[in-house]
């Protein structure tokens, strides 16, 4: 499995870390980080794929917006800036249960 470098942190990560996959890429993520910070570490800006077909990437960063829903876990739709990352996570970004399942 091919790993992601996380090369737009403002500082390194600290504590304790683990992996998790983010698009088929694992990546070294902190205890306590939001989703969203391993995100924009790794240069993901487009981070959602909308029900009209639009790419968003997060905005507020606190929950508001729901411009960085991404599929968690198998599950859709998870705001990235309010879900913090655990052990072996799996996060598919630019995903859609409309577009995945077929339904318009
Ligand atoms: S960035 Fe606005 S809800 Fe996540």
């Amino acid at each position: 499995m091919k790993s992601l470098k996380r090369t737009k942190d403002i500082t390194p990560i600290l504590g304790a870390s683990f992996n998790i996959t983010i698009n088929n890429q694992q990546v070294r993520a902190a205890a306590g980080e939001t989703l969203l910070s391993v995100l924009l570490a790794t240069d993901h800006k487009r981070i959602m794929n909308n029900d009209h077909h639009r790419h968003c990437g997060a905005y507020c960063g606190m929950g508001v917006c729901h411009c960085c829903q991404v599929k968690v876990n198998d599950q859709f739709k998870q705001r990235a800036c309010q879900t913090l990352v655990q052990p072996n996570m799996t996060v598919e970004t630019l995903s859609n249960r409309f577009c995945e399942e077929g339904i318009k």
